[in-house]
């Protein structure tokens, strides 16, 4: 058992908030998330059933099967279609299909240095060339105790400089209860990328 299922199997984690976060609602509001959509460690399924529910063909996958059940059983209650597969990011292939886009909201910040590689060649399985991969993860710029690990702008154009283009990277905050709104802001600081496999 994982240690996401431990906090799954606890309540609900802080990163759980019952809703999608705002950065991904604004990239679906203003038109940069299109066609099929895989969600990459989806979780309780609140962006994959948001985007679902925006007219998006949406797959979700994880590896915490806890979070998967409270996925599916959300999709059956709000009659909202979602593929829910059970799933470890690093084979990805296993899926057997690409999507148009990868969303990505606080995954990539939890692999290590050598899952990070074996990700992003995963990824590249998944995502049509030419499709764009949005990722939110905690950024150096959070100084606060806690939370997961902390990733440079430098290490995320290190990580995607073979076969994708960095169209931007922005300082965004995470909602939440990591680190709950402080009046400077919002929550935790992270980088929104935009990211194209070329
Ligand atoms: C910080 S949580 C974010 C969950 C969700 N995206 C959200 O915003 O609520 C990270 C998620 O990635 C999942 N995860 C971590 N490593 C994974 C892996 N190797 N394969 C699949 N899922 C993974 C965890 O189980 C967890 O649900």
């Amino acid at each position: 058992m994982s240690r996401f299922d431990e906090m799954y199997e606890r309540g609900s984690p802080p990163w759980d908030i019952g809703e999608p976060q705002a950065v991904f609602v604004e990239l679906e509001e203003t038109g940069q998330i299109t066609g099929s959509v895989l969600d990459a460690g989806c979780g309780t399924g609140e962006l994959a059933l948001y985007l679902s529910g925006r007219g998006h063909e949406v797959w979700g996958i994880d590896f915490a099967r806890i979070a998967l059940e409270r996925a599916r059983q959300k999709s059956a209650e709000r009659g909202i279609p979602v593929v829910f597969e059970y799933l470890d990011a690093l084979d990805m292939k296993a899926l057997g299909r690409t999507f148009d886009t990868v969303v990505d909201c606080g995954l990539f910040h939890s692999f290590d240095d050598n899952d990070r590689i074996r990700y992003v060649r995963s990824l590249a399985a998944v995502l049509r060339p030419g499709g764009v991969y949005h990722m939110m993860c905690f950024s150096e710029l959070e100084t606060r105790d806690g939370g997961p690990r902390r990733v440079t702008q430098s290490e995320i154009r290190s990580a995607f400089q073979d076969g994708w283009e960095v169209e931007s990277i922005q300082a965004k905050r995470f909602g939440g209860r990591t680190f709950p709104a402080t009046g400077d802001g919002g929550g935790a600081r992270g980088w929104l990328s935009r990211i194209r496999r070329v």
